[in-house]
């Protein structure tokens, strides 16, 4: 973070306060762990998704994007293993309510491993050793049970009085699999290339919180991979390599992250996920410490095989999804790497990196979203000096051609210029046009830069260029 000591609190009153981020249903009391993005929070959002879109897909020669549905058939999340295993073990203190994950409560009072234990051994081991409500100290726990994450819905089955169980994805990588058929019939895509996808998914977690950081609704940004990795080779290892220097890449040269703040997890070998042989995730160093930001797994052909005829455990697809080489036109099912990250982690990330507070020679405390210009919301506003004169209808004039141009650009003419300032540098934009007694005479205006606060005057005609 640009300021260390920030604290989280001051990052979730800042985005409500701005219009980043309001709390969910809020005119109704809320509810819990759901967030809305506003106005400048859909333009910074917009801005994130497009420089993860650029730097992994368009910039790319062989990715291509698709965009599935978040409802999908039951069968795929039975073929996936998320039926079956996308499930978290969980007690409820009974005294204050409150639930927490029961391995998390029983590792860190125990400081011992409990990878595997069934609910009865979790169970035991927190009555035998006395565990206590880390809120409200109260040993008074339900039994540990394990309950499956995703969020289930109904569909009336037309003709029939019976509900059709539906899930609501809680990643989008399976909308990638399901689709890898068609993609390589219709792009004519030749391994190895990547599926990218940008979309919502849904967890029912036991333990949201810190913000945006982990929610029930969130949006993800996954890379589906494939390779051909002969049996028994590491062919993998050079891609998986090339995937981590990319993520990396990405949020050090293409969103301005300081490297000091993150940092590499290795998941230890004996926890991976089920569908994974290797998984690294990017840690960022948040206002709670450093947590996961970002993931990249090496699936091997886990996928691709469990939603084939004939390869997977459940055989339900009735399609062959091996993909056929068309210069050795050997036929194989193909491995996977799969770069992700959370849309909504990468906006709480950048918020902390960017959030800085200077102290003026004044004494006054100035609020700046250090943002680079591609991640600013508005790229520039135009201010005029004062309302009277024309210079407010000289500035919306300015302001509807900038926004014709493309130019995402606010508009504010409400309070004192010092104070309209101050407001964008809180919104992070890089610039600040204002429209003065001069611009009337010889279309000049003035540019305030917002790192350096200094102005220069240059002609309305090279104010575009000035911008790019
Ligand atoms: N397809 C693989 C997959 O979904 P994951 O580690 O469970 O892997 C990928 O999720 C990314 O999605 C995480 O690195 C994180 O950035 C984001 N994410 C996961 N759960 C989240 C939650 N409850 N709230 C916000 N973001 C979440």
């Amino acid at each position: 973070m640009s300021n260390p000591n920030t604290q989280l609190k001051t990052i979730v009153d800042f985005c409500r306060r701005k219009g980043f981020v309001y709390q969910g249903s809020e005119i109704y009391g809320g509810l819990a762990n759901t967030w809305d993005y506003g106005p400048i929070g859909v333009l910074f959002k917009n801005n994130i998704k497009n420089i993860w879109r650029s730097h992994f897909i368009t910039e790319q020669t062989n990715m291509v994007e698709i965009d599935a549905g978040i409802l999908m058939n039951q069968k795929v999340w039975e073929a996936s293993g998320h039926v079956g295993g996308f499930s978290d073990c969980l007690v409820d203190c009974k005294s204050c309510k409150s639930r927490f994950r029961a391995d998390h409560l029983v590792e860190e009072a125990c400081d011992i491993d409990v990878e595997g234990w069934t609910p009865e051994q979790i169970t035991n081991t927190i009555i035998e050793k006395k565990i206590s409500c880390p809120k409200c100290k109260a040993t008074n726990f339900t039994e540990a049970r394990y309950m499956n994450l995703m969020f289930e819905t109904n569909r009336d089955k037309i003709g029939n009085d019976s509900l059709q169980k539906i899930y609501l994805r809680p990643e989008t990588a399976q909308g990638i699999f399901v689709n890898f058929k068609n993609v390589v019939q219709s792009e004519r895509i030749k391994i190895p290339f990547g599926i990218g996808q940008i979309g919502k998914a849904f967890r029912n977690e036991i333990t949201p919180g810190n913000f945006n950081f982990r929610i029930v609704e969130f949006e993800q940004m996954e890379i589906e991979y494939f390779i051909a990795v002969p049996k028994d080779t590491e062919g993998w290892n050079e891609p998986f390599e090339v995937l981590l220097n990319s993520q990396k890449e990405f949020l050090t040269s293409k969103l301005g992250f300081n490297p000091n703040n993150i940092k590499l997890k290795e998941h230890n070998p004996d926890k991976l996920s089920h569908y994974s042989k290797r998984t690294v995730d990017i840690e960022y160093n948040y206002p709670f410490g450093f947590s996961e930001l970002t993931g990249l797994a090496y699936r091997t052909d886990f996928d691709l095989s469990q939603h084939s005829k004939d390869f997977g455990t459940y055989n339900q697809s009735n399609i062959n999804l091996e993909y056929l080489d068309p210069i050795t036109n050997e036929k194989f099912i193909p491995h996977c790497i799969e770069p992700t990250v959370g849309v909504d982690r990468l906006i709480l990330a950048a918020l902390c990196e960017f959030y800085t507070e200077e102290t003026l020679d004044n004494g006054e405390i100035r609020i700046v979203l250090k943002f680079p210009a591609k991640l600013a919301p508005y790229k520039i506003a135009v201010l005029p000096l004062m309302k009277k004169d024309g210079l407010s209808e000289k500035a919306t004039e300015i302001f509807a051609n900038l926004r014709k141009q493309g130019i995402s650009c606010d508009y504010d003419e409400a309070g004192s210029i010092g104070k309209r300032y101050r407001r964008q540098d809180e919104n992070g934009t890089p610039w600040c046009m204002c429209v003065d007694y001069q611009t009337m005479e010889d279309e000049t205006v003035t540019l305030r830069n917002r790192d350096t606060m200094e102005q220069v005057r240059i002609g309305l005609g090279e104010v575009s260029g000035y911008l790019l």
